[in-house]
């Protein structure tokens, strides 16, 4: 039996020093390494030593374990716990100079699939304002010493989030859901950084979140956050999140969000 505990010291331990080196290779100048599936979709030198030195550390305190980043790839382990690290999450963000990016490490068990997995330890750090979201299973979720719980709305509407993938092709869908979930909302934020987005969730600093497009790095950690503190983290009716859907948020304010989204 894997104690959820020790993984998410270890995430925190590692989401700090990967943070700090994000923060002060941004203060030196960002150089951008590729573009992956998309132009609009980048990569920095910074992503990838981010990655390496977490994949590093963890390679050298948990051998046995696996591992699947978003810039490195996918190592399956021997201990039935896999990694799931976004270095970077926000990436854009990061590139113009925008403070609000993280980065996610999450420790699942099972099958290296978000349909599958059970996640146990979970940990988003905000390197710029220095906010550290983190969470394991039966113990909550925790910002900075505070437990955090998921909000229900008021009757102004729902404060919510969302995001555009990078395939211009998926747009007008992503408009088209925009448009029908917006009677729900007082307003909506668009921040550029879904792992933050789920831990905002979370923290009740968002009512609700939806994304189409998703990888399993961008809410393998936030989804857990958002479990912990109470709130409901589902992908299309019947599946848990997926790179089809991701929905976060109280129960209530799920079933209305899910319920417009698939009229
Ligand atoms: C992206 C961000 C963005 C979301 C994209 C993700 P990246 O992650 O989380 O908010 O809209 O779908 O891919 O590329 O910055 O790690």
């Amino acid at each position: 039996m894997t104690d959820a505990s020790e993984l998410l010291a270890l995430a925190l331990d590692i989401a700090k020093e990967a943070g700090d080196l994000a923060r002060r290779r941004r203060s030196e100048g960002v150089a951008i390494a590729a573009t992956k599936s998309a132009i609009a979709d980048i990569v920095t030198e910074a992503d990838r030593e981010v990655e390496d030195l977490i994949r590093g550390r963890l390679a050298a305190e948990r051998p046995g374990d696996g591992f699947l980043g978003e810039e490195s790839g996918a190592e399956r382990g021997t201990s039935g716990i896999t990694w799931v690290v976004d270095p970077i999450d926000g990436t854009v963000n990061y590139a113009y100079g925008i403070p609000h990016y993280a980065v996610s490490i999450a420790a699942v068990e099972g099958e290296p699939d978000p349909q599958q997995w059970s996640a146990l330890a979970g940990v988003v750090y905000a390197p710029a304002v220095d906010e550290t979201f983190s969470a394991a299973t039966g113990e909550g979720a925790w910002l900075e010493g505070r437990r955090l719980e998921v909000s229900e709305p008021s009757a102004a509407g729902a404060l919510l989030a969302t995001g555009f993938g990078y395939d211009p092709a998926t747009h007008e869908g992503d408009l088209g859901r925009l448009a029908r979930v917006m009677p729900l909302a007082r307003d909506v934020r668009r921040a550029g950084a879904a792992s933050l987005d789920l831990a905002y969730v979370a923290a009740s600093r968002l009512d609700g979140y939806f994304e189409r497009g998703l990888n399993p790095w961008d809410h393998a950690a936030g989804a857990l956050l958002v479990e912990e503190a109470g709130g409901r983290v589902a992908g299309r009716p019947g599946e848990r999140p997926s790179t089809l859907m991701t929905i976060a948020a109280a129960s209530d304010l799920h079933q209305r969000i899910s319920d417009v989204i698939y009229v």
